[in-house]
């Protein structure tokens, strides 16, 4: 029997080899022919989804600050290419919008909401809203994914959208109350930390329905371990590895 093909996801684009969350890194994940990219949103002063991962600008831009005392407009001065490598200089915060109209529509996007861009009050212009909203607009075919480590934005995104397909995101090994929680969304996939994941957790979740994809593996012997526990996929900076990795086993 063949085995079964692994959704690589290409952890904030095509991050090993470009700067992360740009334009740049995501066609480069494209090309390399990842299934799927995966970003991080929160919101600008004046609301907009953008995609960066830090709650500030500092490390991956020219600029210094919170992401939220920017205007968008503000938010595009800065350059988030040059700090990777003076060849990438020029490349700009991406809004969500922008990355849905730069990728093919064959390639996924898994959409992770920032805990700290969410309003416990839940505004008209929430973030949960806006990313469920913008998903229907501009998905078109492809396959979204929406993550949070902030488990309540979860419940906020299935009660606007009863069919989108929701990731659990958690740093710490799954426990009975993880599998309610996937249970209570209907998760399509449990998301852990690739440190402290072991052989019966993925038993666990997959014998529950849930498929098991963690992060951040970048290592081919790492991902490849992975492979033979059972995962269901990868998220990874180096999405062409893993693909080579994935090949190399169906082959087999
Ligand atoms: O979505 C998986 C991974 O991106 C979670 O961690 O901090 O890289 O967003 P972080
Ligand atoms: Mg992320």
């Amino acid at each position: 029997m063949m085995p079964e093909k692994k959704l690589i996801i290409a952890h904030r684009g095509f991050s090993a080899g470009c700067p992360e969350n740009t334009l740049a890194a995501f066609r480069a994940a494209e090309k390399a022919g990842a299934p799927m990219v995966e970003l991080d949103v929160t919101l600008t002063r004046d609301r907009q989804v953008v995609v960066i991962h830090d709650d500030a600008v500092d490390r991956t831009t020219d600029g210094k600050g919170p992401v939220a005392g920017f205007t968008l407009d503000e938010l595009k001065r800065l350059d988030a290419g040059a700090w990777f490598d003076p060849g990438f200089s020029g490349e700009r915060i991406p809004t969500l919008i922008e990355v849905f109209d730069a990728l093919g529509k064959g390639v996924g996007i898994n959409i992770e909401i920032k805990g700290s861009a969410a309003a416990p009050e839940f505004p008209p212009d929430a973030v949960e809203r806006q990313v469920v909203r913008l998903a229907a607009e501009h998905a078109g075919h492809r396959r979204i994914l929406i993550s949070s480590f902030h488990w309540a934005c979860l419940s906020r995104v299935r009660e606007l959208a009863s069919r989108v397909n929701i990731a659990v995101l958690s740093s710490e090994p799954a426990t009975a109350d993880a599998v309610a929680v996937c249970r209570g969304l209907n998760a399509f996939s449990w998301h852990p930390d690739c440190e402290k994941l072991d052989g019966a957790e993925v038993a666990m979740m997959r014998d529950a329905g849930f498929r098991v994809i963690p992060y951040t593996v970048n290592d081919p012997g790492e991902i490849k371990r992975f492979f033979e526990m059972g995962v269901d996929g990868v998220i990874t900076d180096d999405p062409a590895a893993a693909l080579r990795l994935d090949l190399a086993a169906e082959n087999r």
